[in-house]
């Protein structure tokens, strides 16, 4: 049966990455029928508003397999229906240096990792409001042994951490070990968060990641502060594998992963629910450099390649992939970020070629 994609282009520089990408996809002639948006601002012309489009967006995606979704500045929605609505858990964020990716570090040869980033709780379930609202509040703050003073003039943001949401996340994050481990990985899972200071919270999800650890005796395990962690990932980002963590420290981290291989411009994402997975670039929209056809469009190439894989297009995943670090091998045709000087379409035009070249 065909599968159904919805491809939302996103706003600012994002349609000018996905547009070649979605190309390059149906040059592929799979089965797949496709349900392509417009940019924000058109989307939110053609249907009239924001909510219309909105509206038009979740329906969509309702009816699909999956979505390949370009970086939103807000105008364009289903971002929070992708993640919430679909309940999407397990956010992959892959960091593999390739040769010719332009990373920073004197020695980025061997960095492959992939953070797995809970992604529906933690200080992202959007409950924040003013600190007089915890007024009624009977619970001592671990540090004054008192009750949180609720008097001053302030806001608070709510941590939620629980056992379902951890247990999820980290079975995931072994099982995706455990299938890089059948392909060379090193079968290692790290958890990282600030279990420390956040006993309670992150603590949990720190035990958590050990119980279930001890149903994976073929795979390795090992747990860092998350500060201790961000020095790693830059001193030794060899060392990791699948490392799982929080919500917001794998926003941040997963920046941070990208930094080291090269930049946004090389880092792809899936989210992954049970029964639905989209796909997005990790970087924002770029609106510096929106309308030059310069982007550089291989966060969102990748994008693609992962979702090729999870619906079951391996061939042509693999395909896509080798295509893409053979752009890279082979230099010639980089954008700006990567040091080059192509433009995006160049960009685009070089992995067909290498798509040409080896059927
Ligand atoms: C990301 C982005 C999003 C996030 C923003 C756009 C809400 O930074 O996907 O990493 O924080 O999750
Ligand atoms: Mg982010």
């Amino acid at each position: 049966m065909a599968k159904r994609v919805v491809i939302i282009p996103g706003d600012d520089a994002a349609p000018e990455a996905m547009a070649p990408t979605v190309e390059i996809l149906k040059s592929f002639n799979l089965d797949i029928t496709w349900t392509e948006f417009p940019s924000g601002e058109e989307g939110v012309k053609k249907y009239g508003s924001r909510q219309a489009f909105d509206q038009a967006l979740r329906a969509a995606i309702e009816q699909s397999d999956s979505t390949l979704f370009g970086s939103t500045n807000g105008t364009t929605g289903g971002l929070n229906h992708l993640r919430w609505g679909k309940r999407t858990f397990a956010n992959v964020r892959p960091a593999r240096w390739r040769p010719g990716f332009r990373s920073p570090l004197k020695n980025p040869n061997g960095i492959d990792f992939a953070i797995v980033r809970e992604n529906l709780e933690d200080l992202y379930m959007g409950v924040e409001g003013d600190l007089q609202m915890l007024s009624s509040l009977q619970v001592n703050s671990r540090m004054t042994h008192k009750p949180l003073d609720t008097t001053p003039t302030g806001k608070f943001a709510i941590k939620v951490i629980t056992e379902e949401g951890s247990r999820r996340v980290a079975r995931f994050a072994f099982e995706l070990a455990r299938k890089r481990k059948a392909q060379g990985g090193k079968g290692l899972v790290t958890c990282t968060s600030k279990y420390n200071m956040l006993r309670e919270s992150d603590g949990l999800f720190r035990r958590i990641a050990e119980e279930t650890a001890k149903d994976y005796p073929d795979l390795s395990y090992n747990q860092w502060i998350v500060d201790d962690f961000a020095r790693r990932i830059v001193a030794s980002p060899q060392e990791f594998d699948v490392v799982v963590m929080p919500n917001l420290y794998g926003d941040i981290l997963s920046d941070a992963a990208a930094g080291t291989i090269g930049g946004l411009g090389l880092a792809p994402s899936g989210c992954y629910g049970e029964n639905y997975a989209y796909f997005e670039s990790i970087h924002g929209t770029a609106p510096d450099i929106a309308g030059r056809n310069i982007i550089n469009p291989t966060a969102t190439l990748l994008s693609a390649v992962m979702m090729l894989d999870y619906l079951g297009y391996t061939d042509a995943s693999a395909r896509l992939d080798r295509a893409v670090s053979q752009v890279y091998a082979e230099g010639k045709t980089l954008t700006s970020d990567q040091g080059g000087s192509a433009s995006t379409t160049a960009f685009c035009a070089a992995v067909r070629e290498c798509l040409g070249k080896n059927r």
